[in-house]
């Protein structure tokens, strides 16, 4: 059968909907649905590792319920914004009353525009607030948690009553360990994982996951299986098991074959793509191209624990490392030939 030309962005508009993802959406939607007769705020943090669909997890929450202008007026149910780098009060209000479509967001003292924010969500029917990069409310000299922002929130969601979620690095929890106010008003987080390939229902997901991007590539390539066995821990030694970094490598990928006119796609393709597009800042060094013909693709504990390790910052890798493997217990003996 003839192969359609390919659009550029097959990869961002395929939508995964893998447990974690679709779990997250039911949480919130769950809040969003209670919103208007909820008593006190409902809060929820999604909680995940970089590039691992917090954010493509709110945007897809939003754009099913989006702004709607009408006879009556604006309505908009969701006022989504990310935190800037070093969230100040004035930052972050000047931010959401740009969101909410004032003109004169940059106008008035701190009360005032929070004043005007609180009657525009009123106005507007605004039932949710998202905030995502939830992390920055820490600050990351100090380690510590801005706390005028952080209760400024509080009063904000407190003042409308409407549904809080904010998304961040696991790091953000801190907000919520250092803000008792805070934390009280929050749900059990939403995790978002990174896929581990020696937990099996972690393992199968990915590979459903690289069956839905194969089904969408293969409408327009011949490329090689993306889901069996081999082919499968290739694609998760490439990826640290993080669809951030997936969808990065097959992004580069479709358009390697777009620029150069190629229908068919082969393992030599997927190893290019894979040196031009994975390239993470944090992570182990010298893992080898899961995409040569000579790379080992049978799984064994040594590189699977290196690939875990891909995205995670330096400092946080030790951390990771020892929640896996507990430390052996040490005899008496050794633990005070060791001081
Ligand atoms: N369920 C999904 N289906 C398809 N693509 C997805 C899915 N989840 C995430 N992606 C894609 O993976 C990439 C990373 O996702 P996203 O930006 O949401 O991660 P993140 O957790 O917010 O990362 P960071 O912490 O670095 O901000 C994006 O290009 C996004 O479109
Ligand atoms: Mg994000």
């Amino acid at each position: 059968m003839k192969k359609k030309s390919a659009p550029r962005t097959i990869v961002e508009d395929t939508l995964v909907p893998h447990a974690a993802f679709n779990g997250a959406l039911r949480r919130i939607e769950q809040c969003f649905a209670y919103a208007d007769s909820a008593r006190e705020p409902i809060c929820i943090a999604l909680i995940g590792e970089t590039r691992t669909g917090k954010s493509r997890a709110m945007e897809e929450f939003s754009t099913r319920h989006p702004s709607i202008r009408n006879g009556e007026g604006l309505y908009i149910p969701i006022l989504r914004v990310t935190t800037p780098a070093k969230p100040t009060v004035k930052s972050l209000v000047e931010l959401m009353l740009e969101r909410m479509h004032d003109e004169l967001s940059e106008s008035g003292s701190e009360n005032a525009k929070t004043r005007r924010l609180v009657k525009l969500m009123d106005e507007c029917g605004t039932q949710m607030v998202m905030i995502d990069e939830f992390h920055h409310f820490v600050d990351k000299g100090s380690h510590k948690v801005i706390h005028d922002v952080a209760n400024w929130l509080k009063t904000l969601v407190d003042r409308i009553r409407c549904v809080l979620i904010v998304a961040g690095l696991p790091t953000c929890q801190a907000v919520l360990e250092q803000n008792e106010q805070l934390e009280g008003r929050f749900s059990a987080p939403v995790m978002m994982p990174r896929f581990e390939w020696k937990i099996d229902e972690h393992r199968e997901e990915f590979i459903a996951i690289l069956s839905a991007f194969h089904e969408s590539m293969s409408r327009y390539f011949d490329l090689p299986e993306l889901d069996n066995a081999d082919m499968a821990f290739r694609c998760y030694c490439a990826t640290g098991g993080l669809m951030g970094y997936l969808t990065k490598f097959l992004r580069q990928v479709v358009w390697n074959a777009l620029d150069s006119g190629k229908r068919k796609i082969t393992l030599g393709d997927l190893a290019i793509a894979h040196d031009e597009a994975v390239w993470a800042k944090h992570g182990p060094r010298g893992l080898p191209n899961p995409f040569t013909k000579n790379f080992q693709s049978t799984p064994n504990e040594d590189l699977i624990e290196r690939i875990r390790m891909i995205g995670v910052p330096l400092e946080q890798e030790t951390q990771k490392r020892r929640r896996v493997s507990p430390p052996k217990k040490m005899k008496v003996t050794e633990v005070l030939s060791t001081a």
